[in-house]
């Protein structure tokens, strides 16, 4: 699976699904051989971020087929920052036939069985207008994109240094939970501030007290104990990460770790024997060193992949391509 030549950048391909929300109600979509779309300039989506979007993945199995992971979850969560940014929620159906049409039609785009490359997918609700005042928009544009796509981290299964910043990316009752625009736009000056630092993403500590650990810029968070628990952390504005939830049920059903989910110190970092970020594009990616304050911060063997989190990689993808048997309903094979 390291054999991938491709990064985590968009390719161009067939076509999009696009479905509109006009009176009250979602259309049933239809797909565009055209990744360009017209709206207002005075759409809400562009001047207050009203907006919410998914990131999920299409893998090519040995067999041809192709699987997708626990998508449905996608769908739920994308109702819920829907809800937040008081968008109309997408309904299951819709989403379920938006995600099934754009992958279907893009099936040439999806990278072979073997290469450790995947299609990533990208649902997305934008707030239409004209609007001028700061408040919600009347009619919205549900779409599917679709792209190839290689690891997101360089070098894929492989540790990097990450950057604990200063800066955070959303307040502390703010919109952290919800997959929107602006938590990511808000976190590109710290993500520039890690990279100039040698590092290869930042990690975001609690808004309110900045003591904890929250996630990375597109990724959570777990570390491992050396009593050999699975620490995940708990906080109110940091992603419901469909990753997360399904590295805690392998931890602790295949590999009978026990898993603690609660408010990880910062000042733990160190004690750490793994650590890895954890996301449907960065997969799992571990986590070498923290630059933390200046000091730089070793977990486990110096930049050695550790053996949990390299069983839990090999159980999750290894689920995702449909090579080890699904035991928890998690495939949809197309
Ligand atoms: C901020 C953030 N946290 C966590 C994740 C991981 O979530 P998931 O595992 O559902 O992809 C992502 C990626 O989608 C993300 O952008």
């Amino acid at each position: 699976m390291t054999n991938t030549k491709r990064g985590f950048s968009y390719s161009k391909t067939k076509s999009i699904f696009i479905a509109e929300y006009h009176d009250g109600q979602w259309d049933s979509g239809r797909l565009q051989n055209d990744d360009h779309i017209t709206i207002t300039a005075f759409a809400t989506a562009l001047h207050y971020g009203q907006q919410a979007f998914e990131g999920l993945k299409a893998y090519a199995r040995r067999d041809g087929g192709v699987n997708l992971f626990r998508f449905m979850d996608n769908a739920t969560r994308l109702q819920q920052s829907c809800s937040r940014m008081l968008m109309p929620e997408v309904p299951l159906d819709l989403f379920r036939r938006g995600v099934l049409s754009a992958v279907n039609d893009n099936r040439e785009f999806i990278p072979p069985y073997g290469y450790g490359e995947s299609l990533y997918i990208r649902p997305l609700v934008i707030g239409l207008g004209p609007i001028l005042g700061a408040m919600p928009a009347k009619d919205y544009l549900f779409l599917v994109m679709v792209s190839p796509v290689g690891p997101y981290f360089e070098g894929g299964m492989k540790p990097v240094r990450m950057m604990v910043t200063s800066f955070d990316r959303a307040a502390p009752h703010g919109t952290g939970k919800a997959k929107v625009g602006g938590n990511y736009g808000s976190s590109f000056f710290a993500q520039k501030e890690a990279r100039e630092h040698g590092c290869a993403e930042a990690i975001f500590l609690d808004p309110a007290t900045h003591q904890y650990i929250d996630e990375a810029g597109a990724a959570n968070f777990f570390g491992i104990t050396k009593e050999g628990k699975y620490v995940a952390p708990i906080s109110s504005s940091i992603l419901d990460s469909i990753t997360q939830r399904s590295l805690k049920i392998l931890a602790k059903k295949k590999l009978g770790l026990t898993i603690e989910e609660r408010p990880i110190a910062v000042s733990e970092l160190a004690s750490f024997v793994e650590a890895g970020a954890c996301g449907t594009a960065a997969t799992i990616t571990p986590i070498g060193e923290v630059l933390h304050e200046g000091k730089v911060i070793q977990i486990g063997e110096p930049m050695k992949v550790g053996p949990i989190s390299q069983q839990l990689y090999d159980l999750l993808i290894g689920i995702q391509l449909g090579d080890i048997d699904d035991e928890f309903g998690w495939i949809t094979t197309i």
